[in-house]
């Protein structure tokens, strides 16, 4: 039997989408990532659990950006609009430059300056994005574009533009769909917040309608450097290694509570120590590699475990977020250098450490 095509997340979900059925669709055929059973790192970390990752790496710009770039490229040029504008740590960036050059738009990007891993970077230069530097972080990017976007002809595509959570909420979709059943317990990384507010959107509407029975415990994560809401007050100079969640003042900061409040989550700080532990053990025990950032919500299962939060049995998903190449730098910093040998067999052999 041929085997049908994804056709991006808008036709696979358009009932649930808020589109004109009249409007031309901008896809990059994102979406349908994959759900990995992940049972070494479960025995890894001695947990007892039906432990899966969501890896959202495996988008068209390798991040969950696309979800919602997806909805929110589409509705700008069906309203007319010819250029798009968003702060970024990177992915966005990414996803907003890569889905403007889809559709035919300018893309201006604003990012914090020194604080954008080379990939991303790479993507939004491909795409042909106008990238704007500034001497300061993503929360002063942001509140910057926002005022751009009310006084000149630039569409906002950060997740305050609503067509994005409508877009990143299918990952909910997929993962009842995937498992057919809502997962016990959902653990991702939280920066701007838009993420964790999406699939709690996602995960409601699903069990208003009947598709599923239940919904997950949300487990947020922010890094220990970077944690407003953990915190409990704005963070004015957010410092980690996890470049895409240093952030000190997230737009959904409420949602992501309401989030938490209402599924009886948590949200959490990982050190970058632990964030780091996580990226590696992830890469090193199940053949994934993810970014930095996106390792927060697997540092967050295993920093609780002790706690007793999530018991025996349990189905945990967590999301991560984008893939690992998008960081080289960050990778390669893990490890010293490699051997080097002259090219001749004795000295391989002696390498191999197995002759
Ligand atoms: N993981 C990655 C890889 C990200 O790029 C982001 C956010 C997050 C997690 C956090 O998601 O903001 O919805 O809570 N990146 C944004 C960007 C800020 O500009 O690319 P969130």
């Amino acid at each position: 039997m041929p085997m049908r095509s994804w056709r991006g997340i808008i036709e696979e979900y358009r009932p649930h989408l808020p589109l004109e059925s009249d409007w031309q669709v901008v896809t990059l055929l994102e979406g349908n990532t994959p759900l990995l059973r992940c049972d070494r790192l479960a025995d890894g970390i001695g947990m007892d659990i039906e432990l899966y990752m969501k890896f959202e790496g495996l988008n068209p710009t390798g991040s969950f950006k696309d979800r919602g770039m997806s909805m929110a490229v589409t509705q700008a040029v069906n309203e007319g609009a010819t250029a798009l504008i968003c702060a970024s740590t990177g992915n966005t960036a990414a996803a907003a430059a890569a889905y403007a050059a889809r559709a035919g738009m300018r893309a201006f990007v604003v990012i914090p300056h020194g604080h954008v891993a080379t990939g991303k970077l790479s993507q939004a230069v491909m795409h042909g994005a106008r990238i704007i530097s500034i001497d300061g972080n993503f929360d002063q990017a942001l509140e910057l574009v926002r005022q751009a976007a009310e006084r000149y002809p630039v569409k906002l595509v950060n997740s305050v533009n609503p067509f994005r959570i409508q877009g990143q909420k299918t990952a909910a979709f997929e993962v009842c769909d995937q498992l057919e059943q809502a997962p016990d317990f959902h653990f991702l990384p939280v920066g701007n917040a838009g993420n964790i507010t999406a699939y709690w959107k996602g995960y409601v509407e699903y069990e208003q309608g009947g598709t599923v029975n239940g919904r997950p415990r949300m487990m947020g994560y922010e890094a220990e450097g970077a944690a407003p809401i953990v915190r409990g007050h704005v963070v004015e100079d957010p410092q980690t290694i996890a470049t895409a969640i240093r952030i000190g003042n997230p737009a959904s900061w409420q949602q992501a509570e309401a989030a938490r409040d209402q599924s009886d989550g948590e949200i959490g700080m990982v050190s970058d120590a632990e964030i780091v532990a996580a990226y590696r053990l992830l890469a090193s025990t199940e053949g994934i590699f993810c970014e930095p950032a996106s390792a927060a919500g697997v540092a967050g299962l295993i920093k609780g475990k002790t706690d007793g939060a999530v018991p025996p049995g349990s189905v945990v998903v967590c999301t991560l977020t984008g893939h690992g190449l998008k960081d080289p730098t960050t990778a390669l910093a893990q490890v010293g250098e490699a051997v080097r040998v002259p090219a001749a067999l004795e000295n391989l052999a002696e390498a191999l450490e197995v002759a």
